[in-house]
This record gives structure tokens, sequence and C-alpha cells, in this order.
């Protein structure tokens, strides 16, 4: 947390768009930002109606918002359907031969779907889905590797009104399970496996698995990838290629209420079980949208590409929903990016004339380790912009990003945002912003970010507080999917009609937003989210476990590491073993991102005299390996210096 806001301190470093950028570029000066931006905020109905109005609605809307916070309703009453936007828009404007997704599977398997062919797709699978009785408001798991049919998928089911909820591939079966029962879904999409460094991912097992535990699913649509041998439960599931070959390519799309619900992604919190974000149709695919047109000032001609995963909300909103509901033509990629070496992304830039390029911190700290001989050895000067997201990113990963990657020459725009605001909220327009090294800059139009006290109050340049968001915008989230007493409670209790995000932040006398990380008990490991309080419940249902505290550590390239302390139950010896027992564990319960770096057993962990657990200790421990904070309400020290000898052996 210091070591960023010292790094802004120090930091002076400023770069500005060249002028061959910023002559192309949609907003070309910072009188135009700050002009469009005080409209977005004044007149916030004028505004957005202009942007949601380049994108096809059925019916027009009656009123751009209805704001009884915390309940927001957008462009209320209009009718759209967002597949159709997505795809047939398209088609229908004669650009149905443009290439929509170029596609690589980590074999080296190529594919590319023109918006036609991407139209004919979704099409099937809508059909198949509506055959197989999935119906408007139903819900839809889908557990997909990065194959073209996730996001057909996803489509499909926009098509027709069903809700989807899509499970990152590397979540296990429980987790899967935890989220079918959450939504009660009635349709899953998976398919046979995926592949990942080499190996195949095991996707309809895992389905398998966790079907066995929940009844409620009708249907299981199949997609054919990895040929691995799998179970089919008969009446239950069905192979897509076979119902792909008989089902028709032609499907009439109805349209929606803009409020229709579009899906639900699960998200970590402060406490409990992953919470269910819900998104709606009209807003999201404005904000997707809109953030598509500026920040990534997408044309023509590009060739964009996200690296994240579908199952997040990068992928939903930037490589799903926005990117097509442009027209562009995008780059997608199933594997790892260490795949067969860390030469593979800058290949495949060079290959396919990447020119605006989206990724993660985490990820480029991985490609400096690797060193500076896989990208130079690839042409890169096909990029005209670089993006970055889910994370701080330290000054030497931005520098690194900026003159390897971008070769001095490209903008980064360094994109703030979350799950729940379903677009991008802080960021820079690349063709006016000023960008330095560690800042996601300024808000976006329409965003109203304040940085506010523990009263509620605005605090001054350069002083921290609490990111909060005053007014409401088109994509945000709708509620916490069955739970609107937690969407109350987790967002809207700090201060009357405020959104409360989470992160901790400042902002500079440049009006710059510098993101210190998160307030609550959220860790951010490889730009993703993990509750602790999920890994903890994972630990304490082990039969060895009595009690566990986790806690994240700085790490050089995941920026954060988990790191779990546990007590035993009585009679249970503390072996190196069981350490890696339950390390292994968390990564079945939860998924192997939330497997800790490091499982340390103590006979007591560190608690106040009322037995509540000092996290903010043993945090400070992994950190620096020494306790300064206040340790009065401590009941007793030795632990603490028991664990630093453990620690530092
Ligand atoms: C949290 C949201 C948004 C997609 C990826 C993560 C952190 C995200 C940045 C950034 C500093 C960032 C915040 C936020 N975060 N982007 N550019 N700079 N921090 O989505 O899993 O919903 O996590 O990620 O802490 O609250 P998410």
């Amino acid at each position: 947390m210091s070591q960023n806001i010292e790094n802004h301190l120090i930091e002076d470093r400023e770069f500005l768009p060249s002028e061959e950028f910023r002559s192309k570029a949609r907003i070309s000066s910072m009188e135009q930002y700050n002009e469009m931006y005080k409209e977005s905020i004044e007149q916030p109905d004028v505004f957005w109606a202009r942007e949601a109005n380049e994108l096809q609605w059925s019916k027009p809307w009656d009123e751009v918002l209805d704001w009884q916070p915390p309940n927001a309703k957008w462009f209320v009453g209009g009718e759209l359907n967002v597949a159709e936007n997505c795809v047939d828009r398209h088609v229908a404007a004669g650009r149905g031969d443009k290439a929509a997704i170029i596609w690589e599977g980590e074999p080296g398997d190529k594919l590319t779907l023109s918006y036609k062919q991407l139209q004919d797709e979704v099409c099937k699978m809508a059909n198949v889905l509506e055959s197989r009785g999935v119906e408007k408001g139903q819900r839809v798991l889908i557990y997909m590797p990065m194959i073209p049919e996730a996001s057909i998928a996803m489509l499909a089911c926009a098509r027709i009104g069903a809700i989807h909820s899509v499970v990152f591939g590397g979540f296990s079966a429980e987790s899967i399970l935890d989220r079918l029962e959450d939504c009660k879904a009635e349709a899953v999409i998976t398919a046979d496996g995926g592949w990942r460094r080499g190996s195949i991912v095991p996707l309809k097992a895992s389905v398998d698995a966790a079907l066995e535990k929940y009844a409620g699913v009708k249907t299981c649509v199949v997609v054919k990838r990895t040929e691995n041998e799998i179970d089919m439960v008969a009446g239950r599931d069905v192979w897509w290629h076979e119902m792909a070959a008989v089902a028709s390519n032609e499907h009439e799309a109805k349209s929606f209420d803009s409020e229709t619900p579009l899906f639900i992604l699960y998200t970590s919190g402060s406490t409990g079980k992953p919470k269910g974000i819900l998104h709606s149709s009209g807003g999201y695919l404005t904000g997707a949208y809109t953030t598509c047109k500026y920040i990534f000032d997408m044309r023509e001609e590009d060739v964009y590409w996200c690296t994240a995963d579908v199952g997040w909300i990068t992928g939903h909103s930037y490589i799903t929903y926005g990117p097509l509901a442009m027209g562009a033509t995008q780059l997608m990629y199933e594997g790892a990016p260490n795949f067969p070496d860390f030469g593979r992304f800058w290949q495949m830039i060079e290959a396919y004339k990447v020119s605006i390029f989206y990724t993660a911190p985490t990820a480029i700290r991985a490609f400096i380790k690797a060193g500076d001989a896989f990208p130079e050895a690839n042409d890169l000067s096909s990029l005209r912009l670089l993006g970055t997201v889910g994370e701080p990113i330290n000054p030497e990963a931005w520098m690194w990003y900026y003159n390897k990657i971008g070769g001095g020459r490209c903008p980064i725009v360094d994109t703030w945002w979350q799950t729940e605001t379903g677009a991008i909220m802080i960021a820079p327009l690349p063709g006016c912003t000023p960008i330095k090294p560690g800042t996601c800059t300024q808000p976006f139009f329409g965003v109203e970010a304040v940085i506010l006290d523990e009263e509620g109050e605005e605090v001054g340049a350069n002083e921290g507080g609490r990111l909060m968001i005053r007014k409401p915008w088109p994509s945000m989230l709708r509620g916490i999917y069955g739970d609107p007493q937690r969407f109350q409670e987790t967002y809207w209790n700090d201060f009357e009609g405020i959104y409360t995000v989470g992160d901790g932040a400042r902002r500079d006398e440049k009006g710059n937003f510098w993101i210190v990380g998160r307030l609550d008990d959220v860790l951010n490991v490889s730009g993703h989210r993990l509750g602790t309080a999920e890994v903890e419940s994972a630990l304490v249902a082990h039969p060895t476990v009595a009690e566990a505290a986790v806690v994240g550590r700085p790490h050089e390239i995941k920026g954060q590491a988990v790191v779990a302390f546990v007590t035993l139950k009585q009679g249970i010896e503390a072996t190196a073993e069981l350490e890696k027992e339950l390390r292994n564990h968390v990564g079945q319960v939860i998924g192997a991102i939330a497997k800790p770096d490091e499982v340390y057993c103590t006979p007591v962990l560190p608690k106040t005299r009322s037995g509540k657990i000092m996290r903010r200790l043993l945090k400070e421990l992994v950190a620096t390996g020494e306790v300064t904070g206040n340790v009065t309400t401590l009941e007793d020290f030795t632990v603490i210096e028991d664990l630093q000898k453990k620690i530092k052996s």
C-alpha cells in the first residue's frame, strides 16, 4: 500500500500520445474530454441517449434513467436484443464477411469466424437451447475453454433472453455446484475439455461431478474440443456438433425490455460465498460499447486482442459484448501465455497484426521475468494501443510494457473497474489524456468518482480515502442475485445513494486517480478477486483443521500470494505432507487460483482478548517478518514470536 503511494509521489514521468495517434483519435484534446465529461455528469440523459442510440433498439425508451437508490433502471421501456446488436446488426449493415473472431487454439489450430458465420452459429445455438426447453429468464451455466463457442453460448443465451452465468474453467466442481445451486440453473453449456499448458482440462468431468449433487439441470450441451473420453448422460447431455448439424441457422430474435437480466457473474466478497453480480441488457451493452469506442478507440481496421478469459468480467465486457457490439475484429486465444514458451503472445501479435492489446499487470511481470529476448524476437509494430486491468500496475512493469511492447509509441490505458461496474470506470482516453506509470488517470464519461473520508467528506488532493461513485451509470450492477439485502449492505450502506467500491485511492492535484488496493478482506491474486473468508472456509472443511486465518502477502508476479495459518484438531500432527495436502485441498474445493502459496500450522492463532483473530498482524508478519503495529489488544505475544521463527525458517 505505502509503496504505491510513494511511487506516485515520486512519479513525474508523463507521456502524451503522438501527433499521429492524437489526430486520428475520437477524442483528441482534454478540452473535448472535459466538455463531454461535463455534459455526461450534468445532463446524463442527453449524453447517454446519444450513445445508446448508436445501438439498435426495436422500441425506443420512455425515460433514460429511473434512479431510486440503490435501484437504477436505464433506458426505461426501451426494447432491444443484445445478441442482434452484437452480430446481426453488422451483417445487416453489409459487414457479414468481416472477421469477428480470429481464434487460435493452444495446440496451434486456427479458425476465423466472420460476422455472418458467427450469426449462423449463434442462431443454431439459440435454436438448440430452445429445442431443449430453455426459456427466457432461465439460468444457463457456461463452463468453457477459450473457444469461439464460449462467446457463441453467451450470445445464444442473450438472444433468447436466458440469463447466463459463466464459471471460469479453472474453478472446481464444488465451485460449479455452489453457483448452480445459488442461481438454480436449468441448463449447462460446456466442452469435453480445453487445452492448457499442453494438457487437457477435463471440464465435462467437473460438470458431471457437480451435477451428481444438483438435479435441476435438464440439459447439458457439450462442445467437442479435446476429444478426450467423457461420459454422456442419456437424456440430459447432447453433443453440440450433432445438434448443430441439424439445427437451423435462422432464428428470429425477440426484443426484450432494456432491464432484462443478461447475466450473473460470481465474484468474491469479504465474507461468505461468492455473490452473484447481476447485470441487465440495455445499460450494460451501452457501457461496454461506449468504453470500447472511446477508451480502446476501436476502429474498422483494428485487430483487437484481450487476453482475459470469458469467465471473468473482463472477458464478458471486452471479449464478448463490447468488441462485438462495436463490430470489431478480435483475436481469441485458448491457452497459456507461456505455452510452449513466453514467446507465444508476441508471435501471435506479429502473425495476426494485432493493433490493440489488453492484458494484466501480473502477465506483464511474468513476461519481464522471462526476458526481453521473447518480445524482441517478433515484429510488434502493428500495435498502436495497449491496455492493462486487474490491479495497480507498478511503474517498472508499466515502463517495460510501454517501451518493450509498445515501442515507446503506444499509449497505455490503465483501466480501473470491477465486476460490479460492468464496464471501465476510470481510464485515460488514449488520444488526449497525459499518462503516467501507476495511475488509471481520469474518470470515464458519466462516472462521478470521489474519494471520501470516514465521515463522507471529500478528501483533499493526495489524501487517501475510500473510492466511491456518486451517480448511477448505465452498466452498473442491478443487484446480487437473490439477495437484495446483501446488495444494500455491501454497496450502499456507507453513505446514502453513493456506491461503495471497496478500494482505497487518492487523487493527485491534476485529478488523476491512484488506486491503492482493496480496503476489505479481499485479495487480488493475479488480477483475480479472492475472498479470504472463502479460503478459510475451504480449509476448515478439511477434517484435520480446527481454525484458519488467511492473509495476502506481496508477490513479485501475482501481486498478492495467499498465505494460510491453521490450527489443527487435537492429536493431529503438523507435517510438511499435511501442509501440502491442505494446499491441494483448497485447490480442489475452490480452484487452482485459490491454492495457498504457504500453509503454516501453528498451535494457536493471534487473537484479541475477545477472541477475534488478528489478521492485520499476520498480514504484516508475512509481508515484513515483523510486527510493528499496535499489539496491546493481543492476548499472548509469544504467539507472534513463535510464528516469526516459523516464517523465517
Ligand atoms: C478490483 C475488481 C475489472 C476487471 C478485473 C478485476 C482491482 C481492477 C484495476 C486497475 C488498480 C484495479 C480493484 C477492483 N482493479 N482494475 N486498473 N488498477 N486496481 O475485476 O475481480 O471485479 O476486481 O480489481 O481492487 O476493486 P474484479
